[in-house]
């Protein structure tokens, strides 16, 4: 399969012409078979180089969550890790100690009941430690239903519509029937009165994110456990909770303190995280942690051997790199709970002033403020018909800036707007300059006769 990206330049020549550089004016390489022989490192380096300067700017994107910044002494780690394959436990045992330190780190965080027996691992990123919480409730509830004698071959999954499309693939890849709660009015994402209203005896789990993909808001997660307290009470089912925690569990920990969200509640049976986002590694790693044994099935669980001995590993992949994981750690002895809580402490700030800012430019309404998540989405006010979100994303990309619009699912798909996630490295300074940066478009945007982008054609950006 190969699928093109829609805005990557085609490159339309069959060749690719190297500069007059390296002694080979007026040489040429094919762009799409491999080439017949070799050629000097220099060159090969310098022409892709070359073509990548068309990617954009990563820290100027504000559409990602996935960390754009890391200090330089963790680059070197990275560099010095780059060849260490995650499964070699045998051949890296370090790297694998260093994983499990982590482990337990986070259930430590999370607060799992019994830290000494933390039940975890590392993962490419939050979808794949999505895809593992899933199948664990998945055969948690076949294993149950078989001992009742009761048929297991129709599991649903409840959760809000505003998931990530990763669970839409674990529903998908797994014959999983996704149960979604659409969007009403002001209320973007699940509640505990919708969740419960689609739950039965084929629930396998609940899905609460911390927080939402969409507009950065965190879900009642308490509130979804206590109520689904309630409905055990009344028909005896046991319906547990799965935390998609992809950023919010790297942020609530440290700026939310009183928030309960994490294992304290009994009911949350795993929670994911990407290391990659506001754990603050680049992109390749994520974290599932169970709240203790019983929660993932022993018959998931392969054994490797590590050192003679056998260590339980639970992974889709086999191969992995192991760099990601030496960067979470030095994270977390670089930074400590204080660190963390001064670098998120100090997104949330430039996100609440930088939403307030927007708001007070006049076309805009806040849908989030940026006070949960550093993140919050704006839409256009009502009364604005002759430019749309697309347009101001449009108009912003002329300066670099990536900024997503999109919108929204049912029921609520009337609603476009624009986001903003502001993470380690974006600065007031740089909120600033983008505030000054739709200052100077909008007399432009709000002369224009009528809406020039819309979701088609402006600027796309998937979640
Ligand atoms: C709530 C949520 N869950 C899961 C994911 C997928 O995470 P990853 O990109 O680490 O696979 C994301 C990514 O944005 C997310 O926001």
């Amino acid at each position: 399969m190969s699928l093109k990206h829609p805005s990557a330049a085609p490159g339309k020549a069959s060749e690719l012409s190297v500069g007059p550089r390296f002694g080979l004016a007026g040489s040429a390489v094919p762009r799409h078979e491999l080439p017949a022989g070799e050629m000097p490192p220099d060159v090969a380096y310098q022409v892709i180089h070359d073509e990548l300067m068309l990617d954009g700017n990563a820290r100027l994107n504000v559409a990602t969550f996935v960390s754009t910044w890391m200090e330089p002494q963790s680059e070197r780690l990275i560099a010095e890790c780059l060849d260490k394959n995650m499964i070699d436990k045998d051949e890296y045992p370090q790297t694998a100690e260093i994983e499990s330190r982590c482990v337990g780190i986070l259930s430590a965080l999370w607060h799992a009941p019994d830290t000494a027996t933390a039940t975890g691992c590392s993962t490419t990123g939050s979808s794949e430690a999505a895809m593992l919480g899933g199948l664990a409730l998945k055969r948690r509830w076949q294993k149950r239903r078989a001992a009742e004698g009761k048929p297991n071959d129709k599991p649903n999954l409840v959760m809000g519509i505003n998931v990530q499309v990763c669970w839409e693939k674990f529903a998908n890849y797994w014959d999983v029937e996704m149960r979604l709660v659409p969007m009403e009015g002001d209320r973007f994402h699940l509640s505990a009165e919708e969740a419960v209203k689609l739950c039965d005896e084929n629930t396998i789990g609940v899905v609460a994110i911390l927080g939402s993909t969409f507009d950065g808001s965190y879900e009642p997660v308490q509130g979804i456990c206590e109520a689904l307290d309630a409905f055990e009470r009344e028909t005896g089912l046991d319906i547990p909770v799965h935390v998609d925690g992809a950023s919010g569990a790297f942020v609530a920990p440290f700026l939310d303190p009183e928030l309960v969200w994490d294992f304290q509640l009994p009911r949350v049976a795993s929670i994911n995280a990407s290391g990659h986002k506001y754990g603050l590694v680049y992109p390749g790693v994520g974290w599932i942690v169970w709240r203790d044994a019983a929660a993932l099935p022993e018959d998931l669980i392969f054994w490797v051997n590590y050192l003679g001995d056998n260590m339980p590993t639970f992974a889709l992949n086999f191969s992995r790199p192991g760099a990601q994981v030496v960067a979470q750690y030095y994270n977390f002895l670089r930074l400590g709970f204080d660190g963390y809580r001064t670098v998120h402490g100090y997104a949330r700030d430039v996100a609440t002033r930088l939403a307030e800012r927007i708001a007070g430019l006049g076309p805009f309404e806040l849908v989030t403020r940026g006070d949960e998540l550093p993140v919050f989405a704006f839409a256009l006010t009502d009364d604005i018909d002759n430019f749309t979100v697309y347009d101001v994303s449009n108009a912003l990309r002329e300066r670099g800036w990536q900024v997503p619009a999109y919108a929204f699912p049912a029921n609520r798909t009337d609603l476009d707007a624009l986001r903003v996630v502001v993470r380690r490295g974006f600065t007031h300074d740089l909120a600033d300059m983008l505030v000054a940066d739709l200052e100077r478009q909008l007399p432009r945007l709000q002369r224009q006769p009528e809406p020039v982008h819309d979701a088609g054609s402006g600027t796309s950006f998937a979640h």
